[in-house]
């Protein structure tokens, strides 16, 4: 199995900027040790395991206090609980709003959330599983969420409003005063997004760096998320979903009580409730405390800050937006903007993991507290892989033909014949068929500049049902 592991991303290297937190290995040997020791436990019923119960209570009310709720912490009124990530807790909070309106809202029959275009996507897969249809806003030019939008989008079959503090793709923290007091005025339910900044903003802003105000401070906020697995740097997989009052949290709950197994309540999305990330978040929350969180936050905004000085000095690209923490997206300079997706791949050769973005092109950055150590070696090589794509080369060239050539055959060829046009050209572009090839930036430039994105899904659900198939490798 380790040597299995050989192929994956060198996270431990620092080079993954997402999808991991790293502190140290003192405190992964801590983690470890709580984990393993409820490895076996069930949250499902805190009868028998009070001792998760207490975990699991005091995580939440920790992240109350932490997030603007009742100062009096454990006897506060913010209520929630422990989820297996983000895209559970925004779940639970999409289908708590169904829930409360069918209650407070009969009129809003076919329900509806309105959301930024930036807001995360388990909010789409939230809608797609509960039946609220979602209905994406466009963004201002600095990429937040633009108030008058999102207000002209409200009918009468609106629920719910979210916007993210700060969202993924760009890391920046919507205007959610504004966004709020338009939910109040509407009579909605609002739900911040702080899965990324929950557990970073509040020391941000402790540490004198300007944050909008995003969490239970501001009135109109109904509900929120904060990822423990993310800058919580709890073990996977753990996120907290809170709740302005218990009345509200009631509708995320269920309970059946005709089956012959018993009475059966269950508060979350599983039955089965790991006991390991409920131990392991309430183990480093205790052993961190606030001044550990502090001292990390200092250090990753430091490490930014560091890493934005360096993107800043390299001809050819520039940080898109004006984040308020960790989180940003590197694209191309306004003259002479480089390829970001021949980027990626120059730095993925030297094992540099990137996610691309589109609506711009460009590559997402989480720096967490690992990134301190490898911030000079990151930036050397960043540096000369730019210099390497601003050279004109004749595989560039190639690639730049196949995509109009495709381009050109997608404006022609009934949408049906899309997807195995596409995967004639990601063949020609350097895919196998199956897996995924090496360069993606071909693949990135042809679907990005595709005129016809109807096929795009069943291309990557062909993609997907690959990926997730047994092969001998
Ligand atoms: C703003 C935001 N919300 C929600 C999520 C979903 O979190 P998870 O991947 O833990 O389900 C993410 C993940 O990156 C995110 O950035």
């Amino acid at each position: 199995m380790r040597a299995v592991r050989d192929h994956d991303v060198r996270w431990q290297q620092g080079r993954a900027f997402g999808m991991t937190y790293y502190i140290s290995e003192e405190v992964d040997e801590l983690l470890k040790e709580a984990y393993t020791l409820f490895f076996s436990e069930n949250g499902l019923n805190p009868t028998a395991f009070p001792s998760l119960r207490k975990f699991e209570t005091e995580v939440v009310a920790m992240t109350a206090a932490l997030l603007g709720g009742d100062p009096s912490a454990c006897s506060g009124e913010v209520v929630g609980n422990i989820t297996t990530g983000g895209t559970e807790s925004l779940l639970m909070a999409v289908k708590t709003a169904r829930d409360w309106a069918r209650q407070h809202k009969p009129e809003a029959r076919e329900p509806e959330m309105v959301l930024p275009l930036s807001a995360h996507p388990a909010f789409d897969k939230a809608g797609e599983y509960f039946g609220v249809r979602v209905i994406h806003t466009p963004l201002r030019e600095d990429y937040r969420a633009d108030v008058g939008a999102m207000r002209a989008a409200i009918t009468p079959n609106t629920i719910l409003m979210a916007a993210s503090a700060p969202a993924y793709p760009h890391g920046v923290v919507d205007p959610i005063h504004e966004l709020a007091e338009v939910a109040q005025e509407h009579d909605l339910l609002f739900h911040t997004d702080a899965c990324v900044g929950g557990f970073m903003l509040p020391f941000v802003r402790k540490l004198g760096y300007p944050v909008p105000d995003f969490d239970f401070s501001v009135t109109g906020v109904t509900s929120m998320s904060a990822d423990l697995h993310k800058f919580g740097y709890a073990a996977k997989p753990a996120s907290v979903v809170l709740y302005r009052d218990a009345e509200l949290r009631r509708h995320q709950m269920f309970v059946y009580t005709d089956w012959p197994g018993g009475i059966y309540p269950s508060p979350t999305m599983t039955g089965s409730r790991a006991g390991g990330p409920v131990a392991a978040a309430w183990a480093l929350m205790n052993f961190l405390g606030e001044e550990g969180y502090l001292h990390i936050a200092g250090a990753v905004m430091e490490t930014t800050k560091y890493i934005q000085a360096g993107i800043a000095a390299i001809p050819g690209i520039r940080v898109i937006s004006d984040p308020e923490m960790s989180v940003f997206a590197i694209g191309p300079s306004e003259e002479d903007g480089l390829d970001v997706y021949e980027l990626a791949d120059e730095l993925s050769l030297r094992g540099w993991h990137f996610d691309r973005q589109h609506f711009p092109a460009s590559l997402h950055v989480t720096v967490s507290y690992i990134h301190q150590a490898i911030r000079e070696e990151f930036l050397r090589d960043l540096v000369e892989c730019a210099e390497i794509v601003r050279r004109p080369s004749l595989r560039k060239s190639i690639n730049r033909a196949v995509i109009s050539v495709a381009n050109a055959a997608a404006r022609l060829l009934p949408e049906k014949w899309m997807s195995a046009a596409m995967d004639k050209a990601s063949a020609l572009l350097g895919g196998s068929g199956s897996g995924l090839p090496s360069r993606m930036a071909p693949m990135y430039g042809l679907i990005g500049s595709l005129p016809n994105r109807g096929d795009l899904k069943e291309f990557v659900l062909d993609l997907i049902d690959g990926i997730n198939r047994y092969s001998e490798q």
